[in-house]
């Protein structure tokens, strides 16, 4: 929200009330001065050396008290952000330069056989340990951004409405109406797909282990980007499959021409890709390179299984079409969930695996039988009636003001050389130290003081990305939140010092 606070600014531009189903600030009113100040950095209203309001007009100016602002403009010196010069008043000190993004990554010369350490299931552990100051592990909307009191209502009505129905099992393919409203929303992206046509799943975790199990064989390879997804990895090595890490740029993702060749020196079976804002990197392939890509695995005869549970996590005014919207062969295996968007615990998930469905419903039966209905119908209900788009709305802002508060304490507080991912939409952030920097003891340290973050290792097949670890910023932010980047950017220097 670009706000306008300088000298000469009308009380009127400064005052912002909330938007209809927005909830009203909680947060003091000094730290909201500050916040708005600092909103005004962060889009370059203010820049550095200009000089911001005097105390007495900004009391004015925002109907507070001079104790007030002098508190909030305490905050922002004690943060670095503005200086008091004597006999003139108080000057924005610097400018939130933004870290450099990440490097490129490397491909792998060879297609590595997982045998994966219990690491990632120590980090999951982690991540649920009651009384944490921060988490930055979990990738899903914290407690305080789902839509608790809706979902109950929905769930409570529909099981009652339904009856016995919501408590038999489902149709193999999966309940109905959350089918038609899944193939509703999909054409509003680029998707033409009967409801006929998706198989509900447990999950979009469920739906990429469902596709793959169907279209390869044990001992195949699959092409991923790297770094990827750890729940892919863990997919892959109880599949008995080989995983080929793509190089893959941390803005626009998988390198196609390191794809192309990977596919000429491989026989590869399948190809997995998170093309819209990607799990750990949140990068987001361009449309046009969305074609290219569509083309370029056809021509090699290997399918895509596309992981979409963030493209609806944008940013931006609209959220950018998936690759399977240019899928004109059925090359295309799509998957995608609630869990990032609604509550992860509903685990309604879905696929549509195109000329595969049959065999995808086939194993989908005789793996689990069903997914449970009483969610299915209160996530048809959510979709139906409307309240999504405007729950989707609120999400994303809140994502992407986290996401640049953490990323500007970032910035702010951790050693020379860090870089930081730039994402337009999802909600982690991908952070690169110097290579002599070792994550997994900064997981450590953090972890012995109740801060979870996600080491850099996890998201290799071959253990790679030692210097980095990734935040997810889907965390509302409070002064907990702040303190614990800072305490991670003071670990991260004293370890490089
Ligand atoms: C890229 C990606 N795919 C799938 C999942 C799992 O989604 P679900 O909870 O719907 O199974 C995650 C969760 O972090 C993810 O990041």
């Amino acid at each position: 929200m670009a706000t306008l606070v300088s000298e000469g600014s009308s009380p009127e531009v400064l005052t912002r009330t909330p938007e209809p189903g927005e909830d009203a600030p909680l947060a003091p009113l000094y730290e909201r001065i500050a916040d708005r100040i600092l909103g005004s950095i962060r889009d370059g209203i203010l820049v550095a050396g200009q000089r911001i309001p005097s105390v007495r007009r900004a009391s004015e100016q925002f109907g507070v008290s001079i104790t007030t602002v002098l508190e909030a403009y305490r905050r922002l010196e004690d943060r670095g952000l503005i200086e008091a010069r004597p006999q003139s008043g108080y000057y924005v000190r610097r400018t939130l330069d933004r870290a450099p993004a990440p490097a490129r990554t490397a491909s792998n010369e060879t297609a590595a056989e997982l045998t994966l350490s219990d690491l990632v299931m120590r980090v999951i552990h982690d991540w649920s340990q009651p009384g944490l100051m921060a988490n930055f592990g979990v990738a899903a909307p914290s407690p305080a951004l789902v839509p608790t009191t809706r979902i109950d209502r929905l769930l409570c009505r529909e099981v009652r409405r339904h009856s016995v129905g919501s408590l038999a099992y489902e149709r193999p393919l999966g309940l109905e109406q959350l089918r038609v409203q899944i193939a509703r929303r999909a054409l509003d992206v680029g998707v033409t797909i009967s409801p006929d046509d998706i198989v509900t799943t447990c999950g979009a975790q469920n739906a990429v282990r469902l596709c793959l199990e169907t279209i390869t064989r044990p001992g195949d390879t699959v092409a991923i980007e790297t770094p990827t997804y750890f729940g892919l990895l863990e997919v892959l090595e109880s599949l008995h499959l080989r995983a080929l890490e793509v190089a893959t740029f941390p803005e626009h993702g998988i390198c196609l021409d390191a794809l192309d060749e990977a596919l000429r020196r491989h026989r590869v079976a399948a190809c997995v890709l998170c093309p819209t804002f990607a799990n750990p990197l949140g990068h987001c392939m361009p449309t046009e390179k969305k074609g290219r890509l569509v083309d370029l695995l056809e021509r090699h005869g290997v399918p895509l299984v596309e992981d979409d549970v963030y493209g609806d996590l944008t940013f931006d005014a609209h959220r950018p079409p998936p690759v399977k919207a240019f899928d004109r062969t059925d090359n295309v295996l799509l998957c995608s969930s609630l869990s990032k968007t609604l509550a992860p615990g509903l685990r309604v998930g879905w696929t549509m695996p195109g000329r595969h469905r049959r065999a995808v419903e086939r194993l989908k039966f005789n793996s689990m039988l069903a997914v449970p209905t009483p969610t299915q119908l209160a996530a048809a209900a959510f979709l139906e009636e409307g309240g999504y788009d405007r729950h989707l709305r609120r999400l994303r802002r809140a994502c992407a003001d986290q996401l640049a508060r953490v990323s500007d304490v970032v910035t702010r507080v951790f050693p020379l050389g860090t870089r930081v991912s730039r994402p337009r939409g999802g909600c982690m952030l991908w952070v690169e130290l110097p290579e002599e920097f070792d994550a997994l003891q900064l997981y450590e340290s953090a972890r012995a003081e109740r801060i979870a973050i996600a080491p850099g290792p996890i998201f290799s097949a071959t253990e790679r990305y030692r210097n980095c670890f990734r935040m997810s910023c889907a965390v509302p932010w409070t002064q907990d939140v702040e303190r614990a980047v800072e305490r991670l950017g003071k670990l991260a220097g004293d370890q490089l010092r």
